[in-house]
């Protein structure tokens, strides 16, 4: 059993202190910002064995770090980490699937919720002073009763947000890489078919070229005047400007959005659409999920040196 304490291991600064704190303990951690070639030099960079951050890693940082066995991602999504460089490369990717999967859903529903029921603009209603002076806070066009909702992405995130829409007494449909046997849902093969068939569009999918921008203007017009979009997977996934447009010409209702295509950047037109609710990539952002997601990065990177055996790698 190798001694972890001897095996060297590149951190990024944006993985949350608890994370940084275990990985100091057990692995000899260097830490960077944001650009592992440019920042590090070539005699840092050597021996360095294992990568653990929150992030993106091309080809060309790969090729920068010569000993690099493993790269342990702070996340479910992956779609910064080029996998097939990875793959040739011989490099090992892990995840964080599982243990954010119901947070990430309770924010799914939160979203759908805030956005239906418009909680932010009555609650900014009320502190301003309206209530008081203008009466009631209009009434909302939108319920969530008898809405039809449908997913895009089935997996474990997918599937979490599915009981909970089905205990709200919504029915959901969905729309994936391939169709599940295992489930009862109904399946469209084309994402503008489930769009058409819905009210209510939920994104749980992963990014990547994949589906880089497969909610579009076509989409959104079939999801109709009444229609919701949630987006708790990437922000790549929609095409923002068509999304701009469908809010402010009425072709959708209304949408909630935690991932932006550009972020921290957000689309400054969405930021003064009155029928949005916007919140800044914290589906998973609990200290106790992130926690558990911060040791098993760790985690994967101990098992990987001690066994050659990651607990969960990613499949490609
Ligand atoms: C994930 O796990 O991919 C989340 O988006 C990170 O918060």
């Amino acid at each position: 059993m190798p001694d972890m304490k001897t095996i060297r291991v590149l951190a990024n600064s944006r993985l949350n202190p608890d994370t940084l704190a275990t990985l100091k303990e057990t692995f000899d951690v260097t830490v960077f910002d944001r650009n592992i070639r440019d920042e590090l030099s070539a005699e840092v960079r050597g021996g360095i064995q294992g990568v653990a951050l929150f992030g993106a890693v091309d080809a060309d940082a790969m090729d920068s770090l010569p000993d690099l066995e493993i790269i342990s991602h702070f996340g479910v999504g992956y779609d910064g980490i080029d996998t097939a460089a990875a793959l040739e490369r011989g490099i090992m990717v892990t995840n964080t699937p599982d243990v954010l999967t119901e947070e990430v859903a309770d924010t799914a529903l939160g979203l759908l919720l805030n956005t239906v029921r418009e909680l932010p603009r009555a609650e900014a209603y009320l502190r301003a002073g309206q209530w008081k002076a203008k009466g009631s806070y209009p009434l909302t066009q939108a319920t969530l009763r008898g809405r039809r909702a449908g997913i895009l992405g089935l997996g474990r995130i997918g599937m979490a947000i599915a009981r909970r829409l089905e205990a709200f007494g919504l029915s959901v449909a969905y729309h994936n890489r391939r169709r599940r046997d295992d489930i009862g849902y109904d399946y469209y093969p084309s994402l503008v078919e489930l769009a058409g068939a819905v009210d209510t569009l939920i994104i749980a999918a992963p990014g990547g070229a994949e589906t880089d921008k497969a909610v579009n203007a076509e989409v959104l017009r079939a999801l109709g005047p009444d229609g919701i979009l949630v987006n708790i997977g990437r922000g790549t996934i929609v095409d923002e400007p068509a999304l701009v447009e469908a809010l402010e010409s009425g072709t959708i209702r209304a949408a909630g959005l935690d991932v932006f295509a550009n972020e921290p950047n957000v689309p400054e037109e969405l930021l003064s659409l009155p029928n949005v609710v916007l919140t800044p990539h914290v589906a998973s952002a609990s200290r106790a999920t992130r926690r558990a997601m911060g040791q098993l990065v760790v985690d994967n990177l101990k098992s990987w040196f001690e066994t050659r055996k990651p607990l969960t790698p990613v499949a490609e």
